[in-house]
Formats: C-alpha cells, structure tokens, sequence
C-alpha cells in the first residue's frame, strides 16, 4: 500500500506500508497466545489431552444424542402398550349400564393386569401433569398416553414414589388408573451411562500408563544430551519406539564422535607441545655453557618466554582432557585458591551468596574448575590491586564472581580477547606480566565444558573487570 504523508507536496515523500492486519487474524493470533499459555507445556500432558478429549466428547455425543433417543423410543413404545390397556378399560367403562357395572368389570380387568383400575362417578377431569423438573421422560409418558387414548387426562409422577397416577375423563367420571412406573419405561437407564463412563476410565488409567512409558525414553534423551552438554557424560541406553530409539542412537553416535574428535585434537596438540620440549631442552644446554653476552642472554630469556608458552599450551590442551565431574564444594574451591593466592602474597577478598536450600555440593570437573578461576584471579590481580572473588549458589546456578578494581577491558575488546593467543595492545601490557593470552580462552572452554558460560562486564561494586563464570546445576 502507498499512502502519501499528509502535507506532502507533489514531489513530496512516498511511504511504503503493509497492509493493516485485519481484525480478525489479530484476535486468532491473541486467542492462540491465549490458549498456549493455558495448554499444557510436557509432552506427556500434551498426548495426555490429545487422548482424552476425543474420548470424552465421544461419551457425551453418544449420552446425549444416541442413548437419549433410543431410551425415548423404548419409553414410547411400553406406554404404548399401557395405553392399549387403558384405552380397552375406558371402553369397557363407557360400555356400562351404571357405574356399580362399571366398577364390577374395571374388577374384572385388574384381576387380570397389573394395574390397579377404579371408577369414580360424576367427576370431570381437567388435563395437567406434576412431575420433577428433571423428569423429561414423564413428558414423553404423557405425550404418547395422551395421543393414544384421546381423553382429557391428569398425570401425576410425583405423588407416590415409582408410580404413576392417572385420572382420565370418561362418560359420566373419571377412570382412576395406578401404573408402576417400571411399566412405562425401562429401568435403571443410568446404568449404561455407568458403565460407559467407567470402562472409558479404565481404558483411560490403561492409557496414562502406557503413555509415561513413552514419554519417559525422551526425557532419558534430554537429561543425557543436557548432561553431555555439561560435561558429565553418563550411561544412556536407546529405548522405547522405534523413532526414540533412532534420535537416541544418532545422539550416541554424535556423542562418540565429538569425544574422539576431542581425543584426536588433544593428543595432536599435546604430541607438538612436548616434541617441541625436548630442542629447547637442548638450547637451554647449549646456552648454559656458552660464552655469556648480550646476544646469549636475550636469546636465553626467548628461550625461556617459549618455554612459558609451551607449558600454558600444554595446560590449553589438558583442560579438554576427560577428568570427570564429581561432587565439589564451590565454597570450599573458592578458599583454596584465595588460600593458593595469599601464599603468595596476593590477598583475595572472598564473599558468599548462598540462596540455595540443600546440598552445598555441585558436580564439577575439579582441577579443571580450580585452573578457569585461577586464571580469572590471576588477571584480575595482575590489571588490579583489589580482588574479590564471589560465589553464588542458586537452586539452579553457581555462578564464580571475579572483580577488580583495575582499567577494566573496553566492551568492543571482550570477545577479542577471549580468543586464544590474544593479549590487549602490548604497551598497555607492559608491566603487567607477559602472559601468553591463553587466560581467558582456557577459562572460557572450562566454563563451556560445564555447559556454562564465561561473561565479562563492568564491575560496577570495584570498578573494573567483572568476570562470571555461570554453571547450571
Ligand atoms: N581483569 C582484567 N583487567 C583488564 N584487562 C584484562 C583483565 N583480564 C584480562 N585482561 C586483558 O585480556 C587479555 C587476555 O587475557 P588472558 O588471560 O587471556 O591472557 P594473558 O593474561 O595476557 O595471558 P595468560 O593468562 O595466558 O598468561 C590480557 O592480555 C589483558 O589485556
Ligand atoms: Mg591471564
């Protein structure tokens, strides 16, 4: 659509919009939020309701529709027969001379039906019904006794319990007729309903079973993938439908690969890093006896930052090595490297924030735990002159804090510097150690390693760094 801004002059601006969105699709989208909201998010209540709805509207639909029809045709059909006996009591009562004959042959004829027949003489017979307000069959009762018989007729279904007590106008009274209402329609209609609902329950409780059974091999899958994720690969077995059993082998097989993958790359890194040990070895023996002088003493010191390299290589390397996670306090691991610290002369302030309730333990690859946050603490004891070090125990987190009150790293470097081999510009990092760069790369992997996240931001309590280091339980 093309819609001219107001005012515009002729060579005035033009503005491209889209349709407006129709009323109507606007309200089906707010009704299908609506009704996400409310639906149940789990596989398992999902197929729950999938199942049981059709299950219900099924019984309802044929309650109230199918059983309710035929059970009006039954009751049409006995109050048919009833009235057939009525209608012969009516003639034989309009056949009679007076109504001592009229009573004598209504006699007669009780002898040899179920109902009880009187004759009540010079009364006449206004036509109304009682019945419960919820006693829809005593209106077809009435109907059909009406239809059938052609009198004025008075109908009470309330009076004495399971009869029916009928006052029909005749010639010169009224005809008293008694009829149990197990006569006029079937009994116990509810019944069928009963048994409907109950064998759908069974059928139902049936379901629910199988259904968790189902339901439980993908949970199986999401818990080892999570787990995997976090660096604690547990026993898994492939089990339930054929379609379950497929994702979880294709989890198996990619699980298999990225851990030989690992092992390929480790053992690849590792061989270089220590093949390269044994020359520089070497040099360092043939430097050692040489002539001293300037040139010997400034190759001897490259000698020595490569050695420095080589060994934070090799430390890169083991830390995807396949110590597994165990029980850990964080509390605890955070003691001993402010322990390890103040040894050597680095004070670490230490705070706790435990919101959680119940085990202080979380599984964690220790050593590996231990060197992300040593390197985290060493940077920020070498950029700062205040560090504080934090944990916070959630019911579903651990996060390390690390903070410092040095210059901090500019937003746009954050992601830079968490590369392997990248160091801040070297003139600011003069002073400050000569790290290699592989700090916060190898704190990065650990944290990943655990399925969580290394975050770097500005400290807002000291002013510097702040570095987070986020676990999921
Ligand atoms: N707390 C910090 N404050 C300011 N700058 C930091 C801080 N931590 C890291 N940096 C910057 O990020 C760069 C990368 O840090 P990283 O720990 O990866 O390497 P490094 O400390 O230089 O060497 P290594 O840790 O391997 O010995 C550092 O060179 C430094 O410039
Ligand atoms: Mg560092």
């Amino acid at each position: 659509m093309i819609r001219r801004t107001p005012g515009a002059t002729s060579t005035g601006s033009l503005i491209l919009s889209p349709p407006p969105r129709t009323a109507s699709l606007q309200t089906m989208a707010a009704y299908s939020s609506t009704l996400k909201r409310y639906l149940p998010k789990s596989l398992f209540w999902r197929a729950f309701l999938i199942l049981v709805i059709p299950i219900l509207a099924l019984q309802v639909v044929v309650a109230f529709v199918f059983v309710r029809r035929h059970y009006d045709a039954v009751t049409e059909q006995m109050a048919g027969s009833v009235a057939r006996e009525i209608g012969a009591a009516v003639q034989e009562v309009e056949r009679a001379s007076g109504p001592l004959e009229a009573e004598r042959r209504l006699i007669a004829l009780t002898l040899a039906s179920e109902l009880e027949m009187g004759f009540e003489h010079g009364v006449t017979v206004t036509p109304e019904i009682h019945r419960e307000p919820f006693d829809f069959t005593a209106a077809v009762i009435a109907k059909t006794l009406r239809d059938r018989i052609g009198r004025p007729m008075a109908l009470d279904f309330v009076a004495v319990r399971k009869q029916v007590d009928i006052r029909i106008g005749v010639h010169r009274g009224a005809l008293l007729v008694v009829v149990p209402r197990g006569r006029v329609n079937p009994s116990n209609p509810h019944l069928l309903l009963v048994w409907m609902f109950t064998t759908a329950l069974g059928l139902t409780v049936v379901a629910v079973i199988f259904l968790r059974n189902q339901v439980r091999p993908i949970r199986e899958l999401a818990r080892a993938a999570a787990d995997f994720g976090r660096g604690r690969p547990g026993a898994f077995r492939p089990r339930g439908a054929e379609e379950v059993r497929r994702a979880g082998h294709a989890f198996l097989d990619m699980r298999r690969r990225i851990e030989r993958q690992i092992g390929h790359r480790t053992l690849l890194l590792s061989g270089v890093s220590h093949d390269l040990r044994t020359p520089l070895t070497r040099m360092k023996l043939a430097l050692a006896v040489a002539e001293p002088c300037p040139e010997i003493e400034e190759i001897g010191r490259d000698v020595a930052e490569m050695e420095r390299m080589i060994e934070s290589f090799l430390d890169y390397v083991r830390g995807e090595g396949e110590d597994l996670a165990e029980p850990v306090s964080p509390v605890a691991l955070a003691d001993e490297i402010a322990g390890d610290f103040a040894r050597q002369g680095r004070e670490i302030e230490r705070t706790d924030r435990i919101e959680a309730v119940g085990s202080p333990l979380v599984p964690l690859k220790r050593s590996a735990m231990k060197r992300c946050l040593t390197n985290l603490v060493d940077n920020a004891a070498t950029h700062g002159t205040r560090v504080r070090l934090t944990v916070r125990l959630t019911r579903k987190n651990l996060d390390f804090i690390v903070e410092d009150n040095g210059p901090g790293i500019p937003a746009e470097h954050r992601e830079e510097v968490m590369r392997p081999f990248t160091r801040l510009d070297a003139a600011r990092n003069q002073d400050a150690g000569s790290g290699v760069g592989l700090g916060l790369a190898i704190a990065g992997d650990i944290a990943r390693g655990h399925g969580g996240t290394l975050l770097l931001e500005d400290g807002t309590d000291l002013g510097g760094l702040r570095a987070v280091v986020s676990l999921p339980r």
